[in-house]
């Protein structure tokens, strides 16, 4: 598939970017949504824009109820179709059984082990037939994402665009305008959670401390990737 990267001008807002990649996607194109505040100022933007934009979910099976209960809050309030994606069942349960419950926090190795059954695998399958995805992901959230772009092809998920809408913005941009808008916010955030994925390795941060500094804390800052966005 030949795939056109359109050219993205500095100050495009999130609405212009997930436009322009949608329309250069020529195909099906999906959130990845977490339910953190990024992703659900996505659904928002793209709702107000009215922009086709798909949502899929990867339930990890270790999320927090706070978690699913903002996912609840968006179906009322969108009247969205959330496309979940479980892993294989086979894989967790020879992984518990033969591992235990928290051997992600014995070594690099097992933890990405366990991110590759849980998250991983399951987003191969998601990404299956969709021409473009879009991400949360923004540039000051870690020295791991400081040089996204807001639309880049993604190679090692076949080739499709991979869009990052929020890239610029910044936590205190995110902040206001999920006030304004009124969104559905994980109460995790009031509780000095920062950034938030699996329950036993997300915790809330100290002032002062890194936004990511609470995920996989036990891990250095350069290591702090689950695999899904790989490049
Ligand atoms: S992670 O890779 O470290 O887990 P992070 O929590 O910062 O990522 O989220 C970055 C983006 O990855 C989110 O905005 C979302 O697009 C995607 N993402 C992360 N976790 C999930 C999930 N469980 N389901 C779907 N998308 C996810
Ligand atoms: Fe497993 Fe933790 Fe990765 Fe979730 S974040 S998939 S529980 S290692």
């Amino acid at each position: 598939m030949h795939l056109t990267i359109p050219t993205i001008s500095p100050d495009a807002t999130p609405a212009e970017i997930l436009r322009a990649g949608i329309e250069s996607a020529g195909g099906p194109v999906s959130l990845a949504c977490s339910f953190s505040q990024e992703d659900v100022a996505i659904i928002d933007i793209a709702h107000g824009a009215r922009l086709a934009l798909g949502v899929f979910a990867l339930d990890t099976g270790r999320l927090n109820e706070e978690t699913y209960e903002v996912a609840d809050a968006l179906v009322e309030r969108y009247k969205l179709a959330i496309d979940w994606y479980f892993p294989h069942h086979d894989e967790i349960e020879k992984l518990e059984r033969s591992e235990g419950l928290f051997s992600f926090r014995e070594s690099r190795d097992k933890r990405h082990a366990c991110c590759r059954i849980r998250k991983v695998e399951p987003l191969a399958r998601a990404l299956a037939g969709l021409a473009g995805w879009v991400t949360g992901m923004r540039r000051e959230q870690s020295v791991t994402r400081s040089d996204l772009k807001a639309i880049e092809p993604d190679s090692l998920n076949g080739g499709i665009l991979k869009i990052n809408p929020l890239i610029d913005w910044s936590e205190e941009q995110l902040i206001s305008y999920t006030k304004e808008k009124r969104l559905p916010k994980n109460r995790l955030y009031n509780q000095g959670y920062r950034s938030i994925g699996c329950a036993p390795c997300t915790r809330a941060v100290q002032p002062g401390e890194d936004a990511r500094a609470g995920r996989w804390w036990w891990e250095n800052p350069e290591h702090k990737e689950c695999g899904l966005h790989r490049r």
